[in-house]
């Protein structure tokens, strides 16, 4: 459970990338706290999976699983109009779905490699924005987004250019729609995390001389685990940030503090 989990009681959220390991832990506390959710992500094996020891416990868990692809705009509005037609209304969105890119420097970056990242973790934060943004108006009288950034989307780094380009587009996302709609009772912020353990982050960390030198630019000198990235998502959904629209707030182990 969550200090925040109180908020969310009978709260429809969504929840895209919904099957990955930052995903899966948020959903997991937003499932114990009595929200509805709405799992999306190419992964649905994944996302039932999460819903199964739910579901055991409790056959009548109110969730709904859908084949999300974040880069393409029907996938993204069926999921939203799905929800919005399941459970009458849309309170919280978190924007997560994302992928890495090759680790090659900038001039040998294929274009097919940039537009697919981007594509994702950038063009898909963008639909997800319009889609949700104008159900959770007509449905809840506002909303509050999350979108998943990275360290990597204030700070550069070598051999990441389309993933570096596209987290540091989350953040311009996240401050436009939430200038743009701040006056209708849409706040929308940013997660930055840093290193955690999830499939995105396997190979490196089961790789001892890339993991000491990740660690070794961490000053708290470990990664996260996915569940230390669950209380800032259920801060920034909940109401007890209703004073907070269009920050970066970043979860990294002091990664990025100088
Ligand atoms: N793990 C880290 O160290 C780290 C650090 C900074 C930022 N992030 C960001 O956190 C977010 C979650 O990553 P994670 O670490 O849980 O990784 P993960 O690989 O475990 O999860 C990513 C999920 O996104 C889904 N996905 C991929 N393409 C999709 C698409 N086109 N449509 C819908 N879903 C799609 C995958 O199926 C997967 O379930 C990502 O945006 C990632 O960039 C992760």
């Amino acid at each position: 459970m969550s200090s925040f989990s109180p908020h969310f009681a009978g709260k429809v959220v969504l929840i895209t990338g919904a099957a990955g390991g930052i995903g899966r832990a948020v959903t997991e506390i937003l499932l114990q706290a009595g929200a509805v959710v709405c799992l999306g992500d190419v992964d649905t094996a994944g996302c039932d999976a999460i819903l199964a020891p739910f579901l055991e416990k409790n056959r009548s868990t109110k969730h709904l699983v859908y084949a999300l692809d974040v880069t393409a705009s029907t996938s993204v509005h069926g999921f939203v109009k799905a929800a919005v037609f399941a459970f009458g209304r849309v309170d919280c969105a978190f924007n997560n779905a994302g992928i890495l890119s090759s680790g090659k420097p900038l001039a040998e970056v294929d274009e097919s490699e940039y537009d697919r990242v981007v594509g994702i973790n950038m063009k898909g934060v963008f639909l997800c924005l319009q889609a949700e943004i104008p159900a959770m108006i007509s449905t809840a009288g506002g909303g509050s987004i999350v979108n998943t950034t990275s360290t990597l989307g204030t700070v550069g780094d070598k051999g990441s250019v389309a993933y570096i380009a596209s987290k540091h587009g989350v953040v311009g996302l996240t401050r436009a729609a939430a200038m743009d709609y701040a006056e209708s009772g849409i706040r929308v912020n940013a997660l930055a995390p840093g290193l955690t353990e999830t499939a995105m982050t396997k190979n490196w960390l089961a790789d001892a001389e890339t993991k000491n030198t990740l660690l070794s630019n961490i000053p708290m000198k470990r990664q996260a685990a996915p569940a230390e990235m669950v209380d800032m998502v259920l801060f920034l959904l909940s109401d007890a940030s209703s004073y907070v629209t269009g920050q970066v707030m970043t979860v990294d182990g002091g990664m990025t503090m100088h």
